[in-house]
């Protein structure tokens, strides 16, 4: 049943992309047209960016998000951005949860949980992040770490449009290195389970990206897997030609 799932292929741009940069998203506006059987797409490019992408990308074929949120909707808070605001550019989704975020600001699940309930409130679909440390993996604390996260990041009240889980494993974004498709498909099938679990039928058809130094050369083989339904790139995402080609590897 999840393997009907349409994929979804999410670019996080991280730290990077400045005016100049709208030439690679009219790239991929101008390729996307030829994937619409493929895959949906969405590129979260920085907060300064949103705005002038989303106006560019008006007719639908590429959503626009933002990588993180406040869990406010307004209020003393400098230097933060509510998701009321990314909503008002015309933001459709954020990211919230990354490893980045969790690892550079101490933010934790409860904090997570808060900034999904925010994207929510907003009207956005929040992709949440998970994934387990190189050390954790190695422990073999992988499904437990899953475990924890999601219990902590999940708000209730979760469907298959208001929500998108990532699986990235934290040694593998950025990294050139992916874990091989048997672990991916062990832990998208964990997360599967928790997911139909609490949500029930929803939970079915929530879809599990997998991110973590994917790329045109090995997006066919991570799509295909079960239960990954789409990625979320990081590094591949800044190139129209890459971003394109990963899409194109979707089954
Ligand atoms: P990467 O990043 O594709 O550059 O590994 C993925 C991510 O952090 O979302």
């Amino acid at each position: 049943m999840s393997d009907a799932i349409r994929p979804l292929i999410a670019g996080n741009w991280k730290m990077n992309g400045l005016k100049s940069s709208t030439g690679e998203f009219e790239a991929m506006l101008g390729g996307a047209g030829a994937l619409s059987g493929k895959a949906d797409l969405l590129v979260c490019p920085p907060a300064t960016l949103v705005a002038a992408f989303a106006g560019m990308a008006r007719d639908g074929m590429v959503a626009v998000g933002a990588q993180d949120c406040h869990p406010k909707p307004s209020g003393a808070h400098t230097g933060d951005l509510a998701a009321e605001m990314f909503r008002d550019l015309g933001a459709t989704a954020i990211i919230v949860g990354h490893s980045e975020r969790r690892a550079d600001h101490g933010e934790s699940d409860a904090l997570v949980r808060q900034k999904a309930e925010a994207a929510w409130r907003a009207g956005l679909t929040a992709i949440v992040c998970i994934g387990e440390t190189r050390q954790q993996r190695d422990s073999g604390k992988t499904l437990d770490i899953c475990k924890t996260q999601l219990a902590g990041s999940l708000p209730d009240g979760a469907t298959s449009t208001n929500l998108v889980v990532a699986y990235e494993p934290v040694w593998a974004i950025g990294t050139g290195l992916t874990p091989t498709t048997g672990d991916v498909e062990e832990v998208h099938r964990f997360i599967r389970g928790v997911l139909t679990d609490r949500f029930k039928e929803e939970g079915d058809r929530i879809r599990i990206l997998y991110g973590g130094s994917v790329k045109p050369s090995n997006a066919a083989e991570l799509m295909g897997v079960a239960n990954v339904n789409g990625a979320l790139v990081g590094g591949a995402s800044l190139k129209a030609a890459d971003f394109l080609a990963i899409a194109a590897g979707c089954p």
